[in-house]
């Protein structure tokens, strides 16, 4: 009896101990954001005149809203603008750093383009290098057909394998935010599908959400995630979308399994609020 009570009030003790930290970091968490809103508002007018910057320079049409919308979960030009601008260029800078600049490149595919929220941003590059980009949403790859014609070649592949590529077809493969939305059947099937149509020695960037996003893991899916690494979340249906397309979280130790019996993995870098599997075959 003694014991039990013992252990109450050692509970009791905790359960106290636990309330006050929260209250701090509450605390702490509201103070840091006071701090960091002059530092925000500053981003935000540097991305504002970065996206306005790119409207008077490039002649690239600005898809509608809805297709906007549909990969960037925003309706304004501008942070649509401004982030694809930001993950071109950390792609790049990245591409630099592993000593493979994309001007190196001959054959290069953005799979999962929609509608091109980030290849327009690789306007400009030499002629030696082609563009080419894929996606299963119709509307997009239309409006990209019309409206970006110059810039890449666009097709439209189905929910799963395999795309219209022969083997080896490419020596760079960009897929920004896709293998964030993919059941792990899918996944499996489409690391599979990007090694077949990579050339030996290609470079794919393969975002994920990884720990930096593992915050906004739906509390049913928390489990999963510790017990495999990995856990695929049902967040709703995206218009226009099909109804797979949710939310998949990653840790760097099932990258490190699953993922390296398809690549080479050369680093997992921050990109954007997303992390990037940088693979090899
Ligand atoms: C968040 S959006 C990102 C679009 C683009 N990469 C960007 O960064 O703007 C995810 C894209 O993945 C596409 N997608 C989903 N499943 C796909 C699949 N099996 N094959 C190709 N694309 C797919 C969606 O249609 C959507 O355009």
């Amino acid at each position: 009896m003694e014991k039990l009570e013992a252990l109450e009030a050692k509970y009791l003790k905790l359960k106290a101990q636990r309330d006050s930290l929260k209250r701090q970091r509450d605390h702490l968490e509201s103070e840091l954001a006071l701090a960091r809103a002059p530092l925000e508002a500053m981003q935000r007018e540097e991305d504002k005149q970065r996206a306005l910057r790119h409207r008077q320079q490039s002649k690239l049409p600005i898809p509608p809203e809805a297709l906007r919308l549909r990969v960037h979960g925003a309706a304004d030009e501008v942070t649509f603008l401004s982030l694809g601008d930001a993950i071109a260029f950390g792609v790049r800078e990245i591409l630099i750093a592993e000593a493979r600049p994309m001007e190196s490149f001959q054959r290069i595919l953005d799979f999962g383009c929609g509608c091109g929220r980030v290849i327009r941003f690789f306007e400009g590059l030499p002629k030696s290098c082609e563009l080419f980009a894929t996606d299963i949403d119709p509307e997009a790859i239309s409006w990209c057909r019309e409206n970006l014609k110059d810039l890449a070649t666009f097709s439209r592949n189905n929910d799963e394998p395999p795309l219209d590529f022969a083997p080896d077809s490419f020596d760079f493969i960009l897929a920004i935010s896709v293998f964030t939305h993919l059941p792990e059947s899918l996944e499996l099937a489409w690391l599979r599908e990007l090694k077949r149509i990579a050339r030996p020695g290609a470079i794919l960037f393969l975002s994920v959400h990884g720990q930096t996003r593992f915050w906004r893991v739906p509390s049913a899916s928390y489990d999963e995630l510790e017990r495999r690494g990995f856990c695929y979340a049902r967040c709703g249906v995206t218009a226009g979308l099909p109804d797979y397309y949710q939310a998949s979280f990653h840790s760097e130790a099932y990258i490190q399994e699953h993922w390296s019996k398809f690549f080479y993995l050369r680093g997992i870098v921050p990109l954007c609020s997303q992390d990037v599997v940088i693979c090899q075959k």
